[in-house]
């Protein structure tokens, strides 16, 4: 077995970048720690499968139970959320959380101190995954208290939370995959942190993560072509057209239906990730979630030089306007969501499928 001697813990990885800010208190520290430890919680719970008996749908009630998102909840779904909650809550640094699995925002318990932080969370992303024994993970996402809420300690309340996600204070997730690996940024770029199984230690082995510029892998769940608005087809179709199309090269697709470990693959090797609006349900702007899914992965993907977006604008500009609110959400490697921005600011004036005016031919759409 490999040793890890060589490498930096992600407590030592914490303590050093604090030392950048002499004046800091170390709850932040305290706090990343406790998360990391939810997700180590989370990791074994995944890895022992139909062993762990928490496998199947939650059945607290006969047939399972539904989220505020009307999912059916997993077993595993409900205990990585408690997990989450007993981890972080007894410690003084969190004023209350969020989480997907939570219709209101959860009250630090009278038995413990509150502080300074909120704590937005989808505890197990990609839970559909679970059954089949493919990739799923846990996102985070940390953001400041209002003044009055750390001054007074009152309970928090929904409008606490809806803060743009430029306000992060640190944003991250946890892939449970052959590996399990959290994947951090405190604002200051995008670091990658193996757990090593003998250890029980995150270390870290992706220093300063980058993401690649240009690309030829897109991914999007193409069962729902028809509901998607032009912009979004004409990029697809563009791809599709590979080296004979208007971008004279050859695409290649993924959809795992985990997005945390589609937004892993996007910072290894660079790609384009697309759940967009579409006009499937009139009462859902996107599938994916604003607060715990696009903001979190959104901040990761900039801080590693790549972006995200809604499709129109930066997706860490968006002001929420509800906890549980739904977005669309294009992110990845610069250049494609560039492209993508650009492709909904232009205005449509032909029909695509006309060879005379598609990209690079002499009448530009
Ligand atoms: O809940 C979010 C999620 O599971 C993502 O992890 C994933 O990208 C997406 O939903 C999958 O959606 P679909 O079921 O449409 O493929």
């Amino acid at each position: 077995m490999p040793l890890s001697t060589n490498r930096s813990t992600l407590t030592q990885f914490l303590i050093e970048e604090r030392r950048r800010f002499p004046s800091a208190s170390g709850d932040f520290n305290a706090l990343i720690l406790d998360v990391a430890l939810a997700c180590k919680g989370i990791a074994r719970a995944v890895a022992f499968g139909e062993l762990g008996g928490v496998m199947g749908n939650h059945a607290a009630t006969e047939g399972g139970t539904i989220n505020v998102q009307g999912e059916t909840q997993k077993a595993l779904d409900v205990l990585s959320n408690e997990v989450f909650i007993r981890r972080t809550e007894w410690s003084g640094n969190l004023a209350g959380m969020a989480s997907e699995e939570m219709d209101l925002p959860y009250q630090i318990r009278a038995q413990y101190p509150r502080g300074k932080y909120l704590l937005v969370f989808d505890p197990l992303d990609g839970s559909s995954n679970i059954d089949v024994n493919v990739s799923v993970g846990s996102i985070f996402s940390v953001l400041r208290a209002p003044a009055d809420v750390e001054a007074t300690g009152r309970d928090v309340i929904e409008a606490d939370f809806l803060q743009a996600g430029a306000q992060q204070v640190a944003a991250g997730y946890a892939l449970y995959g052959p590996t399990t690996m959290l994947v951090l940024t405190v604002g200051d770029g995008v670091n990658g942190f193996t757990l090593d199984p003998n250890l029980g230690e995150f270390m870290l082995t992706h220093p300063k993560m980058q993401i690649p510029a240009d690309t030829h892998e897109f991914a999007i769940n193409a069962s729902n072509s028809r509901f998607w608005e032009t912009p979004v087809k004409r990029y697809v179709d563009e791809c599709l057209a590979g080296k004979t199309g208007p971008r004279a090269k050859d695409f290649n697709m993924r959809w795992i239906a985990s997005m945390v470990a589609e937004a892993h693959r996007i910072l290894m090797r660079g790609g384009v990730f697309m759940y967009p609006r579409d006009t499937k349900d009139p009462a859902k702007p996107g599938r994916l979630r604003l607060l715990y899914e696009a903001n979190p992965i959104g901040l990761i993907m900039e801080q590693a030089g790549g972006r995200a977006s809604t499709g129109e604008r930066p997706m860490l500009g968006v002001q929420p306007t509800a906890l549980h609110q739904r977005i669309g959400l294009v992110f990845g490697s610069k250049n494609e969501v560039d492209r993508i921005e650009r492709y909904h600011a232009e205005p449509i004036k032909v029909e695509l499928s006309n060879p005379l005016f598609v990209e690079r031919s002499l009448f530009r759409v």
